[in-house]
């Protein structure tokens, strides 16, 4: 596939080596070449088949704008748009390409999910609940995207109007760390995902693009990452 990797930061740049690495071609525009979306014009999207984007809260809902406006997918990596989410489901669907995002593009943090999905009944049996999630002191965003997708997930799953509390720490390397812990008078339950590097993130995102292909829609990846 021809790949426009939009962010050559902490995780674009692996994102960048994953895709090569998988017979791709990778073009990659940071910051200066894409000023104002200046990497995102008609012409400049000729011949390429998905736009993925690692960059950062300011700048990524522009760039899915004008990816979509003009008929690109996209795999979006980059966090803290969600609150405009309904709005960019509609252009998705408005224009015909196809979008999956996720907080988190690994299969382990996933399956964590529907290990917190199953633990939520804990909260319909006396138990509390609390998410603690650690990253990189260079994190812009507060909470983690995941955190906010873990919260979501017992939410739905315990069918309480709030998830549990997110507590957040921001220190040194640290590449994401997200621990649920539930307490009842009698015990308490720890739940914990330990990224050991960004690898994981890269090569589901990369795996995504390539299953994105000849699809139209707007997609979660927790939903779809057992088709990959
Ligand atoms: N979904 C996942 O699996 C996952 C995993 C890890 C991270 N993330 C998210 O992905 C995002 C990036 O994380 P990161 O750790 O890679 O951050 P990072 O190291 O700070 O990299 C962000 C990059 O974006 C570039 N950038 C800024 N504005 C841009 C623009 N308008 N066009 C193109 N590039 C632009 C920056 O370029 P300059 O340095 O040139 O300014 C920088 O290289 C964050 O939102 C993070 O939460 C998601």
């Amino acid at each position: 596939m021809n790949l426009l990797l939009l962010g050559r930061g902490k995780t674009g740049s692996l994102v960048a080596e994953v895709a090569a690495e998988r017979k791709h071609h990778v073009r990659v525009a940071g910051s200066n070449e894409n000023a104002a979306c200046a990497a995102l014009s008609a012409e400049k999207l000729r011949g390429i088949d998905a736009v993925i984007d690692f960059t950062a809260p300011h700048c990524v809902l522009t760039n899915i704008e004008a990816c979509v406006k003009a008929g690109k997918n996209m795999v979006v990596g980059t966090t803290g748009w969600y609150g405009e989410i309904d709005r960019i489901r509609t252009l998705v669907e408005q224009h015909g390409t196809a979008l999956v995002y996720a907080a988190n593009f690994s299969v382990g943090v996933n399956l964590f999910f529907d290990v917190a999905r199953a633990a939520a009944a804990a909260l319909r049996h006396d138990y509390s609940g609390q998410i603690f999630e650690r990253h990189h002191a260079q994190k812009k965003d507060a909470p983690s995207g995941t955190a906010i997708a873990i919260q979501q997930v017992i939410c739905e799953a315990s069918g309480q109007k709030e998830g549990p509390e997110i507590t957040s720490f921001r220190e040194g390397d640290v590449v994401g760390l997200h621990e649920v812990v539930l307490e009842s008078s009698a015990d308490r339950i720890y739940l914990c995902h330990d990224a050991k590097s960004r690898r994981g993130f890269a090569e589901g995102a990369v795996r995504a693009a390539e299953w994105l292909a000849g699809k139209k829609g707007f997609y979660d990846f927790k939903d779809v990452w057992r088709a990959l």
